[in-house]
Order: C-alpha cells, then structure tokens, then sequence
C-alpha cells in the first residue's frame, strides 16, 4: 500500500553536515520526497509537534535540542513506507540500533538521534499536516 509518512533531519544530523547523506539512503532504497524544506523550530512549534511526550522527563531537554538549529523535514511517499522507513532509522536509542541504520551511523544518543519518522498511519497524517500545507506536496 502506498503510504506517506514524515521525516525530519533532527539539528544534530543538520550540524554535522549529514543531511545529503540521510537523503541518499533513503533514495538509494525507493523512497520518494515529495516536500521537503528546511526550517528552525520555534518552542511552540516543536511542543504542538512533541505533544504526547509532554508528561515524560525528557520532554525540556527535547525541546531544547529540537530548536537549537535547523532540521529538514520531509514527506516521505512509497509502498508501507512508515515501517520501510523506521527500519532504515534503527532504533531509537542508536546503541540498539542495526549495523548500517541511520541512526547507527549517524545518532549521537537517544535524545540526538539524527532522524525522526512517524510511527503509524495516524501519526503520519497529522505530522505532514502539521509541518505541509496541501500545495507543497508534490505528485511524482
Ligand atoms: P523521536 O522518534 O523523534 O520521538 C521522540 C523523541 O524523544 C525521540 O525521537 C528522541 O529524540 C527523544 N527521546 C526518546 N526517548 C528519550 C529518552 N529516554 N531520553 C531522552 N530523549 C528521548
């Protein structure tokens, strides 16, 4: 099934100059972007996103380092491309995640773990709502 799902290159990716090579990975395994941009995050902006973490202990530190620098987001499009994606991002904690993974190459911990993607398909339709509007979503 052809699924949408969102992404984001997460500051810490950003900083280390790794955007390009996330991007590779992704095309390099059928993936297509069909919105992409690159913006700072405002505190609000990245609390509306968080949302349902905002009981956890982490949720401060989160928000600091969601808008400490540019993230690129992204809509990701392909067949059961939500689960597709997550496996090519490896765990959340990049010390559990598989050899070759996104976050295992490029994670700094589990809070800077490089990229973010939605996890199911509730998710994702209110994710690439949150971040795109109808008419910067391409066909392709
Ligand atoms: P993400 O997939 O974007 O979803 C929520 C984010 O919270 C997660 O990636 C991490 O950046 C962060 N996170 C999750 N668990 C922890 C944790 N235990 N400590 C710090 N940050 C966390």
């Amino acid at each position: 099934m052809i699924q949408r799902t969102l992404s984001i290159i997460k500051p810490d990716a950003v900083k280390k100059n790794v955007s390009g090579k996330i991007i590779s990975i992704l095309e390099e395994n059928g993936i297509k972007i069909v919105a992409i941009k690159m913006l700072t995050l405002s505190r609000k902006v990245a609390e509306g996103f968080y949302y349902v973490h905002k009981d956890k202990g982490f949720f401060n530190s989160l928000i600091d380092f969601m808008t400490s620098g540019p993230v690129v987001v992204m809509i990701l499009e392909g067949d059961n491309v939500i689960e597709k994606y997550r496996k090519l991002m490896g765990a959340t904690n990049p010390e559990k995640a598989d050899a070759g993974t996104i976050r295992k190459l490029y994670a700094t911990d589990i809070e800077k773990n490089a990229v973010h993607g939605s996890d199911a398909v509730e998710t994702a339709d209110f994710e690439t709502r949150y971040f795109f509007n109808a008419f910067e979503i391409n066909e392709r």
